[in-house]
């Protein structure tokens, strides 16, 4: 294994090249809120469509939704969000920065147990408080700790001004899905076991801004709910653990000695089951996706709240049942940070001068799956100031265009945009030289192996549908 990069590398680089920017960065930032750039956006994409391949359509009884980030705010109240979505908070008596009490804990190494609840940790916190920094200005003072509700409230819709009833943006797509499984159990023709899944923005009041984009206030969830019969829960619980296991290491790709099994001990009052796979992050083994057995919690609080009955009669034997969740969440930029770490290598090659004189060099390369690149193909004329190269290229741009996300490049050398595109991960470079006008050659340069080999134009359409 190569040296792992560290945040800070990953950071700069993601600014460089234009994968994350900070948000509204020339006002100085915005806490816990970034923007994806031109090369972020692709693989951010990417990401989203290769789950919902895998969860949507090689499953025919999973269905997707879009429901809205807003919701009656009955619904929070419902979940128990309202009332028990919350986080440890104290802040510096010096300089009033705010700061979540289990991570200053962790920063000094004492590490809070998860069966603890805030109060609990509260404690922890004035036991060792002789040790515990700010952050900010190095002090030692905190206040006594107190929980602080992670949902984001709105003025949507509140037009006397007063916040006693306020429309709260999302705190997790998953509550969508189970205000709609009346609508999709009538509409979509489902039979238990099904799913339902749905990629979109979430929100919390994140106490602590650190960690990049591991620990967002506005963050995107990509989540499935699997709705089975009780007696079916257990069984379906591990299937899903499984699938979830493979689809990181044969579907992403991703080096299985990152990842490991996390069990939580302390289960929310109405989880039977809750596993992470945690994902070895610059900064150590954090969750990267959570798997839970939700009993029937879910849809029988909204039962009981709405009043509307959400059960499910099965045909076959006309039992009626509440159904369990089996759920499986996610975040993109999880499984971007995740990504990212797993393929950003700085690696030595022997090199050949135009003498035959072999050296040794250096390259950064970004070794992500060809699916998940966010340029797949960069086609470069030899010379930029050669039109009839720079026609051709041009030429071969676009009709590759039509069915890959391409990038012509004619800036520099040819060895600097090889470079330029390795770092950005781009599998497969095209280059137009002279060679190309008397024979309709192209060369192709792989990304990993470095190596080239000669491909006539006609034929590039058939060599990149079978490379990708
Ligand atoms: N519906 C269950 C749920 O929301 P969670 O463990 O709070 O469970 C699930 O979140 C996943 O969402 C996490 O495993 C993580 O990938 C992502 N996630 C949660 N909070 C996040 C945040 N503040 N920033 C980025 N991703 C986050």
């Amino acid at each position: 294994m190569g040296k792992k990069v560290t945040m800070e590398e990953l950071v700069a680089f993601c600014k460089r090249r234009g994968f994350i920017f900070a948000s509204s960065e020339i006002y100085g930032g915005f806490a816990a809120v970034y923007d994806y750039g031109p090369y972020g956006v692709e693989l951010a994409k990417n990401i989203r469509e290769i789950w919902w391949k895998e969860m949507v359509q090689l499953h025919p009884n999973i269905v997707g939704l879009d429901s809205s980030i807003f919701m009656s705010p009955k619904v929070w109240e419902a979940s128990g969000h309202v009332g028990g979505f919350s986080d440890p908070l104290a802040e510096c008596k010096q300089c009033h920065t705010r700061a979540r009490v289990d991570h200053l804990l962790e920063d000094i190494g004492v590490f809070a147990d998860e069966k603890m609840s805030d109060e609990e940790i509260g404690t922890l916190l004035t036991r060792h408080a002789a040790k515990v920094v700010c952050p900010k200005c190095g002090q030692k003072d905190f206040s006594a700790p107190k929980s602080f509700n992670l949902l984001v409230k709105s003025n949507l819709g509140n037009f006397t001004g007063s916040m006693d009833d306020p429309a709260y943006l999302r705190g997790e797509t998953c509550q969508g899905i189970y205000v709609n499984y009346k609508n999709v159990v009538d509409t979509a023709r489902v039979k238990v076991p099904f799913g339902i899944a749905q990629i979109g923005k979430a929100f919390r009041n994140e106490i602590t801004a650190r960690q990049f984009i591991f620990r967002k206030r506005e963050f995107e969830q990509m989540e499935m709910q699997y709705f089975v019969n009780p007696d079916q829960a257990a069984e379906s619980y591990e299937q899903w653990r499984q699938k979830r296991w493979s689809y990181y290491v044969d579907t992403l790709g991703l080096k299985e000695e990152n990842l490991k099994w996390h069990e939580h001990e302390n289960l929310v009052f109405y989880a039977s089951a809750a596993w992470d796979i945690e994902y070895n992050f610059p900064f150590g083994f954090k969750e990267l996706e959570g798997i839970h057995n939700r009993g029937d919690y879910d849809l029988s609080t909204h039962a009981k709240h709405s009043g509307t009955k959400l059960i499910y009669r099965d045909p076959k034997t006309n039992q009626e049942y509440t159904p369990h969740v089996v759920e499986t969440s996610v975040g993109v930029d999880r499984t971007f940070l995740a990504v990212l770490t797993d393929a950003y290598t700085i690696e030595e090659f022997e090199k050949t001068d135009n003498e035959g004189k072999k050296s040794l060099d250096s390259r950064t390369v970004l070794k992500i799956p060809k699916k998940l690149a966010p340029v797949k193909i960069a086609v470069f004329p030899l010379m930029r100031n050669k039109q009839e190269l720079v026609s051709k290229a041009k030429e071969v741009f676009e009709s590759l265009a039509h069915n890959y996300i391409c990038e012509f490049d004619d800036n520099g050398n040819v060895g600097k945009r090889y470079r330029r595109q390795d770092e950005i991960g781009t599998p497969c470079c095209v280059t137009i030289d002279f060679d190309t006008l008397n024979d309709n050659t192209v060369t192709i340069r792989d990304r990993d192996t470095m190596e080239q080999e000669r491909i006539r134009i006609e034929d590039l359409g058939e060599y990149f549908s079978k490379y990708f």
